[in-house]
């Protein structure tokens, strides 16, 4: 397995360009499963999470051409349209579960593998059933298997979602798109991802309408149209590599990322010391000489602080000047790095979902252990402001989500080496 040696301190500057957003391509790329027609997808990230999206595609009856840089894949339907969405397939990428909607919508059945859980916490798909329910969607469990059909064509309605879910809400957007009627959708999540499926959807001649902050109709229509369309940049990325910059008094330009869709985080940054100055797809952050501490940060929905950046902003505050705190609102278990970052010197209290970080803290270099993606991308972050030799395991985790990552950090000055 391979493993990342770091040797640090470093301090970042220079540029770095964004790749795509694994968490917009992936619903996207499940719902080109409503076409007959073919679709061009662009700027898809080098990630092994579309490379398993795709595998599930190909395994459900679409063919996969690629472009040379495979950023770009032209989607075609096939005859032998398969319905089985496998355990082996679906198990290492919990997002597999979005092709429930689209096989329901359009073929009327389906057998999809439950996701299994993960490391961050149960993880369950309740909101996803229950909402693909109430458009007529018929559903047994057996053996790990979702068996679902539908009498004909879905039916439009109205849906409130009892809790805010990012995949619910895709998982059923997608499935409405060829219901028939109106189906109206409360109490959404609004991620930039969901919208950047829905501009998709609508691309191809889809009728959805955002007509609240949370609240979406969609218009069931007959089919889809041959579309072409490019994957917004990561958000998850863009936030890692700003606290890069924060974290090492860096002096940094990142590209290919609206930055009007990170606000929240930018502020954050702000507060921190960060000096920060942004144009249309780009945003330069230098970090602070002395990093401020930020009493109490949440993660919570979008608009609001992303759980995905929680373990990166908690290395941040190892070193902001000041006593801070994170509460964790969304996972119920996804503090996994805490014990690996006071490996490596931090002093963190946990208290139920709250971490109280003491600031100031001196990182010497040891052996660490990744876990969940995101978190796995905070020990590289505390392993670049470490004095001496960091080697992180596991590795395996932070290629689900970042493409080449060890390229971009060594190209701003990260001493990094991939040990295959
Ligand atoms: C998406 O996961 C992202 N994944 C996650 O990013 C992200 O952390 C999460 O949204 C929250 O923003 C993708 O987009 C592929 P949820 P998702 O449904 O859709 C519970 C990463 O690192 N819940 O909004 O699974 C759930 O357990 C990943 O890229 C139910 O109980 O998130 C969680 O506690 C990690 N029942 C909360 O709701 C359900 O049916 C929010 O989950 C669905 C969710």
């Amino acid at each position: 397995m391979d493993k990342f040696l770091i040797t640090g301190p470093c301090k970042v500057r220079g540029q770095v360009s964004i790749s795509g957003s694994k968490n917009a391509a992936l619903p996207i790329l499940a719902s080109t499963l409503l076409f007959d027609k073919p679709v061009i997808i662009e700027n898809l990230p080098r990630v092994r999470d579309i490379d398993t999206m795709l595998n599930l595609l190909k395994s459900l009856g679409s063919k996969i051409i690629f472009s040379k840089n495979k950023k770009t894949v032209k989607i075609h339907k096939t005859k032998k349209q398969n319905y089985f969405a496998s355990y082996s397939l679906v198990k290492t990428m919990r997002a597999g579960i979005l092709v429930l909607g689209p096989l329901i919508s359009k073929y009327h059945k389906s057998i999809t593998s439950l996701p299994g859980g993960c490391l961050i916490g149960a993880r369950p798909v309740n909101y996803h059933l229950s909402a693909l329910k109430k458009l007529g969607m018929k559903y047994e469990i057996k053996k790990g298997y979702i068996h679902a059909t539908s009498k004909g064509k879905l039916k439009g309605t109205m849906i409130k979602f009892s809790k805010i879910s990012v995949g619910a809400t895709e998982n059923s957007i997608i499935a409405a798109t060829l219901a028939e009627g109106k189906t109206t959708l409360k109490n959404c999540a609004i991620e930039p991802e969901i919208k950047d499926l829905t501009n998709f959807l609508k691309s191809a001649g889809a009728n959805i309408k955002w007509i609240g902050k949370r609240t979406c109709q969609i218009i069931g229509v007959n089919s889809l149209n041959s579309t072409g369309y490019s994957v917004m940049g990561d958000r998850i990325e863009t936030g890692t590599f700003c606290v890069v910059a924060a974290l090492t008094k860096g002096d940094l330009t990142i590209k290919n990322f609206n930055p009007k869709l990170i606000q929240t985080e930018l502020n954050l940054l702000k507060r921190s010391g960060a000096k920060i100055k942004t144009n249309k797809n780009e945003i330069k952050i230098k970090g602070p000489q002395k990093i401020k501490s930020i009493n109490s940060i949440v993660t919570k929905e979008y608009p609001n602080f992303p759980t995905d950046l929680q373990a990166q902003f908690m290395v941040l505050m190892c070193k902001a000047n000041g006593i801070s705190s994170i509460t964790e609102s969304i996972f119920e278990n996804r503090f996994m790095h805490v014990a690996e970052l006071r490996r490596l010197g931090a002093k963190i209290v946990i208290k139920d979902n709250k971490a109280t970080i003491e600031g100031n803290t001196e990182f010497i270099g040891a052996e660490l252990m990744s876990s969940d993606l995101r978190a796995s991308v905070a020990l590289v972050l505390a392993a670049i402001i470490s004095k001496g030799r960091s080697v992180i395991n596991r590795i395996y985790h932070l290629d689900r989500g970042y493409e080449k990552i060890e390229n971009k950090l060594r190209k701003i000055g990260v001493r990094i080496k991939r040990l295959s």
